[in-house]
């Protein structure tokens, strides 16, 4: 790095905030997977929005371009340099304040650089709910979870992270501050611009901060593990409990045999929850006010009615907290149990999981015998993580990609259901867009980041 450069970040956020030791740099060049790796100029960890707006004009001068990064456990290679040209990491983590809490609008402000636990706890102890909910969540950041629109366990009764925000502040390419912190639910002047950046991966701008939404707290949960036959019962249970039970199926989450089996050898403390097993099961959550107990009893009545029917092979129902948690760090403990293998991350029509899973089967039992896919994820949404192969497979990823992503295209679904494009997926866009889609987006970007200084490499 030059020395001249340093010199003026280090004007800007202090020496001891532009890492560029190895030692300290290491983790914030790769993955979380260690898929992608690439080296940058080095790590700048802002403290405010100023700041981050000081640093963005003065690499806008430089020529250098900025790889914005929270919690770093993003799947898609978003937050890793490229390595391309030459650019930093800006690590949001020193911006970790929760400006405001208020209970009368529902609403929060928290900076960019909160880690999603510490959002829950604030919403918690204001005696309200942040139901945005994922194995990340003790790691994630907010920046991080709005710009990659983050999905996780409860979208199905709240809606993905887009649904839980009210207003942005963005640093924008040429160093400006948009302040959008706006707490209106209802704001129709013109184009929604906040929604431009959620989910844009950091490629248009920096979100500095946010304000989220806070919803009213359940009293209770009841939790169950269900195993089934088949995809399609895990659908037509979804509907079945749906229309008995209505909105207070918040979690509903398919998890294959082999994932459990993985899970079970990964981690030596979970236990089968049923004695026998089965080929699929799910994890359904269900949320209401009233008692634990009542809420458990809706749920005991509603599954042996489906047992009795030959709907649902058997059942587990949590009978204390301990024991719901104990079922979802079973859940939880997929990502990590089944580390390398080549990763999907799609989404088709709730309706349409079961001939997505059939199709993919059918296409990898011909082209690769043998091969092991491990399917799970939030079948409630429609949206599934298809897992294929050991680490050996992902020198054949091309091949692989193309027999789930031609599936995806012949169901009219999405390749990236929640996680985003970042360098995984950048290349595959071009032929599920269309070509009007992909104009605007190329025109949005050129309007936003004339330079191409925001996370380049990604997305576009
Ligand atoms: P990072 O990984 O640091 O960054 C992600 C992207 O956002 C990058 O493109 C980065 O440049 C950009 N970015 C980060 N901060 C900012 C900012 N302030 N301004 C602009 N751009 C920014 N995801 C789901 O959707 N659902 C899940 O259920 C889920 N489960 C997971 C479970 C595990 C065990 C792991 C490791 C990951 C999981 N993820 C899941 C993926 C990941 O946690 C999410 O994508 C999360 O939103 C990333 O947040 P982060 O702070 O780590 O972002
Ligand atoms: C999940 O649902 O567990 C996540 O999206 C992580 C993953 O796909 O591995
Ligand atoms: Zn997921």
């Amino acid at each position: 790095m030059h020395p001249e450069f340093q010199r003026a970040l280090a004007a800007i956020v202090g020496g001891a905030n532009v890492l560029t030791d190895e030692r300290d740099t290491a983790g914030h060049f790769v993955d979380w997977r260690k898929q992608y790796r690439g080296v940058a100029d080095c790590v700048v960890r802002p403290a405010s929005t100023d700041e981050v707006a000081a640093v963005v004009k003065l690499c806008g001068r430089e020529g250098v371009a900025i790889v914005p990064q929270g919690g770093n456990t993003g799947l898609s290679g978003g937050a890793t340099p490229t390595g391309a040209r030459r650019e930093i990491v800006l690590s949001l983590g020193r911006m970790n304040r929760i400006r405001e809490v208020d209970p009368l609008d529902d609403s929060l402000v928290a900076e960019a650089g909160c880690i999603l636990t510490n959002v829950q706890q604030a919403a918690e102890s204001a005696g309200r709910y942040f139901p945005v909910s994922l194995a990340a969540e003790g790691s994630c950041q907010i920046g991080g979870i709005l710009s990659t629109n983050a999905g996780g366990v409860n979208v199905l009764r709240y809606g993905n992270t887009r649904d839980q925000v009210l207003g942005v502040e963005v640093v924008l390419a040429d160093g400006s501050v948009w302040n959008g912190l706006r707490s209106l639910r209802k704001d129709n002047t013109g184009y929604d611009l906040k929604h431009l950046f959620i989910g844009a991966e950091g490629t248009l701008g920096i979100i500095t901060a946010a304000v989220l939404k806070l919803r009213a707290r359940p009293s209770a949960s009841a939790t169950a593990w269900i195993a089934l036959e088949t995809p399609a019962q895990a659908v037509e249970l979804l509907a079945r409990l749906r229309g008995q039970l209505g909105e207070c199926v918040s979690a509903f989450e398919l998890v294959s045999r082999r994932c459990l089996e993985a899970v079970l050898a990964h981690a030596r403390d979970a236990q089968d929850p049923i004695a026998t097993p089965h080929p699929w099961y799910v994890l359904v959550e269900l949320e209401d006010n009233g008692t634990f107990e009542s809420l458990q009893s809706r749920l005991e009545v509603a599954l042996s009615d489906c047992i009795e029917r030959g709907e649902v092979r058997d059942a587990a129902i949590a009978a204390s907290h301990l024991q719901a948690a104990a079922l979802w760090r079973i859940r939880e403990s997929i990502p990590e149990a089944q580390f390398a293998n080549v990763k999907h991350d799609v989404s088709v029509a709730v309706s349409r999981v079961p001939l997505l899973i059939e199709r993919v089967e059918a296409a990898l039992a011909k082209s690769f015998p043998g091969v092991r896919s491990y399917v799970f994820g939030h079948v409630g949404d429609g949206n599934l993580h298809y897992n294929i192969g050991e680490q050996a497979l992902v020198a054949r990823r091309p091949e692989v990609n193309r027999i789930v992503y031609d599936a995806v295209a012949g169901l009219g679904g999405s390749i990236s259901a929640e996680h985003g494009l970042g360098q995984l997926k950048r290349d595959e866009i071009t032929r599920h867009k269309q070509p009007l889609e992909l104009d605007l987006m190329r025109s949005l970007k050129r309007a936003l980041d004339p330079d191409g200084l925001m996370n380049p490499g990604k997305v576009l």
